[in-house]
């Protein structure tokens, strides 16, 4: 074959990837300002989390300001659509409604109307008609998406494709599609709270760090002002086993609440739970609990959580949960007015986190006037008592004397 000429990269036009916000501040922060023309992002999340509320939500926004917007609906009748839309406000002439499942179809109508917004809900209802294979099944997902796909690069169409996950991945779908789309963003949230995440996993326009926070009300999905407010609201103070971490849930600093509760289960091992908590984390910082400050866990049942439905991944949070743990084990509870947060390493030392001076900001927002900190930690905000620690039997230390004794 013939070699081909080659371009140079900067006579390209690289401004085109500019986002257009969709008017949701939420959502526009985890996009890195809102939706490039002729991408395609791909919105995954459990059936019921609020899939179809947020793209109904998004494209009543972007409507709402005159541009076109297509919703493609394959499991709703535009009936119900319409109910729900009503219920979240007036619903916008420019967006329209298609109630198809064959792809062909969807393809030729995009290429048609043009619109700068598709929402297709959802992937795994759609059915290319040429291919023999049933619709959610890997052949016709990987079809289905190809060909939107290309319609949105040549239409310059913002399209979102909705895609159901479930936790034994039963459905076929978003996993086969994350690397043919440009951002992939997933929505959970667990089915005793109202709170949801939005977090982008992959994201070709930008940093993948920024997390949404919403509430689905009656009214929808609003957005969370004052995460750290919320996730606090219900704390109880003076309670042995808790204790509150400025964690990091992308850029921002949230508050939560770690809790642990332990309960004697006979002679044996200590048996290990979390909840919004990694448990290989927790068993991890028992371990080191254990052999680098003394404090037991053997014949115990140690329950730990985050309050309000919160979930905590970075191990900026282990001081907390070590802490948390050791109160419940002394039964003594540590002041209400106090913060923890450091990694802690295998031998007990206190580790550095990222972005500690924005995390004790947030923390004096919200009235936290002490910190247990590693011992590298720069000066906190001013009216803020900084505890340097250098291993984890200097943290554990700092647990108040029991009522009454003399030390
Ligand atoms: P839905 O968006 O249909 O979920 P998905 O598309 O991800 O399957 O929303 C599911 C749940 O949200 C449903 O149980 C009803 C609830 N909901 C509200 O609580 N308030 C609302 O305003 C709306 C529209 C839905
Ligand atoms: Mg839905």
């Amino acid at each position: 074959m013939a070699a081909r000429a080659v371009d140079p990269l900067g006579g390209f036009d690289g401004s085109t990837s500019v986002p257009n916000p969709v008017g949701l501040a939420e959502v526009d922060r985890v996009l890195g300002g809102g939706l490039v023309a002729g991408s395609v992002t791909l919105l995954s999340g459990e059936p019921g989390v609020g899939k179809s509320t947020l793209t109904l939500q998004i494209a009543c926004s972007v409507a709402s300001t005159g541009a076109g917007v297509l919703l493609v609906t394959g499991e709703e009748a535009p009936s119900q659509v319409a109910a729900r839309a009503a219920r979240l406000g007036s619903i916008p002439p420019s967006l329209m409604v298609l109630d198809d499942t064959t792809v062909e179809t969807i393809v030729s109508t995009l290429a048609e109307e043009r619109p700068a917004v598709a929402v297709i809900d959802s992937i795994q209802t759609l059915r290319v008609a040429a291919l023999d294979a049933s619709p959610g099944s890997v052949t016709q997902v990987r079809e289905a998406a190809a060909r939107l796909v290309a319609v949105a690069k040549s239409t310059d169409t913002s399209l979102i494709i909705i895609g159901h996950v479930t936790k034994d991945g039963a459905l076929a779908g978003p996993r086969l599609l994350e690397h043919v789309v440009d951002t992939v963003l997933s929505f959970t949230g667990d089915r005793h709270h109202d709170i949801r995440f939005l977090r982008a996993v992959k994201h070709r326009f930008g940093p993948t760090t920024d997390v949404g926070l919403f509430e689905m009300t009656g009214l929808g999905l609003e957005a969370i002002a004052d995460p750290s407010g919320r996730f606090l609201a219900d704390r109880r103070l003076d309670t042995a086993g808790s204790i509150v971490v400025p964690a990091l849930d992308g850029h921002r600093p949230v508050l939560v609440e770690v809790q642990a509760l332990a309960s004697p289960h006979g002679e044996r091992p200590a048996a290990v739970q979390a909840e919004g908590l990694s448990v290989s984390r927790v068993k991890l910082v028992c371990a080191v609990l254990e052999q680098r400050a003394g404090v037991s866990t053997f014949g115990q049942q140690v329950f730990t959580s985050v309050a309000g439905g919160a979930s905590v991944v970075e191990p900026g949070a282990d001081l907390g949960i070590a802490l948390a743990v050791a109160s419940a084990i002394a039964d003594r509870p540590f002041p209400a007015g106090l913060v923890a947060c450091g990694e802690l390493g295998l031998s007990g030392e206190v580790r550095s986190v990222p972005q500690l001076e924005r995390r004790l900001a947030e923390a004096h927002r919200l009235g936290f006037r002490a910190a247990i900190v590693p011992t590298s930690a720069a000066d906190g905000p001013a009216g803020m008592r900084l505890i340097r620690v250098g291993t984890i039997a200097d943290a554990v230390a700092e647990l108040p004397a029991p009522v009454g004794s003399p030390f």
